[in-house]
């Protein structure tokens, strides 16, 4: 039986990979899932077992690296092994940096997206080894390409990147595969609850949110990706178009990453009163 564990799990496109991870494999598979939120992994586990698969639900906040050891620690004491990480857990943020007086969570986003995703790996990783698994993070094409009052969010999925690309040669000899995944926009609540200016809940999205992709559909393109152990799954025509161009004509998607914001979202932030 694969084992996987899943950060992220209670929401968005976490829930939605654990959903579709628990159809595919059925009794073949045991989910071990992760979020801050226990009634909301619960409905979710829910779901999961009525398709026949194992579900374990561990409460985690992965900005604390002793919840992120609890967490490998639990699946493996349940489950006896560990083939799968799924480092999904994120948060969202969308503020001019000119606006933003207190860069207290600028340090909060990061040890969710990049610490969160480093503590978890570095739990798993003797485990993984061991089952030759794979490991998949999910970053952003805002990962890729810098987007306008997305510097906090930007600086954690570069991060990312810098991290699991490195691993990834690291762990060639060991048969351990690692997957970036680049969504663009994928229809969530991620932007809503994500940081604005004062370091409060936004709200509302940053972003021009048509034509966003659905959870399901991103949700199967990372675990297509994970299977394949693909070295990337980069989500979206513009996403793989900005990545190329970026090297040849770089204004050019400087342009396209002003074009991407929602100018008629709302008033500026009040941060600076
Ligand atoms: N949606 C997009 O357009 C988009 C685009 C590019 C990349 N991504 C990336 O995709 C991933 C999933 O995003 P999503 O859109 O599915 O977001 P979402 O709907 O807001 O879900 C985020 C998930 O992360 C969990 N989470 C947040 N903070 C956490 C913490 N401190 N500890 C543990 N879990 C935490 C949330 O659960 P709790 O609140 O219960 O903890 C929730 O399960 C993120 O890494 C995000 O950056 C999303």
């Amino acid at each position: 039986m694969k084992v996987v564990v899943l950060t992220g799990a209670s929401d968005g496109i976490g829930a939605e990979m654990a959903r579709q991870l628990a159809r595919r494999e059925q009794a073949g598979v045991a989910l071990v899932l992760a979020a801050r939120s226990a009634d909301k992994l619960e409905a979710v586990a829910a779901d999961c077992r009525a398709c026949g698969a194992q579900a374990l639900v561990q409460p985690t906040d992965v900005s604390r690296q002793d919840d992120c050891r609890a967490l490998v620690d639990a699946a493996v004491d349940a489950f006896g092994r560990l083939d799968v990480l799924i480092n999904n857990a994120g948060m969202s943020a969308h503020a001019p940096f000119e606006e933003v007086r207190d860069l207290g969570w600028y340090e909060t986003l990061m040890r969710i997206n990049f610490w969160g995703a480093v503590w978890c790996t570095h739990a798993a990783l003797p485990h993984l080894q061991a089952s030759r698994g794979r490991i998949a993070a999910v970053s952003s094409l805002a990962g890729l390409v810098g987007v306008p009052g997305r510097t906090a969010y930007s600086a954690t999925k570069f991060a990312m990147n810098g991290f699991f690309e490195s691993l990834r040669v690291e762990l060639i000899p060991h048969g351990v595969s690692v997957t970036l995944a680049y969504p663009g926009v994928v229809a969530t609540g991620i932007r809503y609850r994500g940081f604005n200016a004062a370091g409060e809940p936004a709200g509302r999205s940053g972003l021009d949110e048509r034509g966003a992709m659905s959870p399901a559909a991103c949700a199967r393109l990372i675990l297509d990706g994970v299977e394949q152990r693909r070295r990337e799954v980069v989500m979206t025509t513009k996403g793989k178009l900005g990545r190329w161009l970026k090297l040849v004509a770089p204004r050019v998607v400087d342009r396209m990453a002003l074009a991407a914001l929602n100018r008629d979202a709302a008033p500026p932030s009040k941060a600076r009163r």
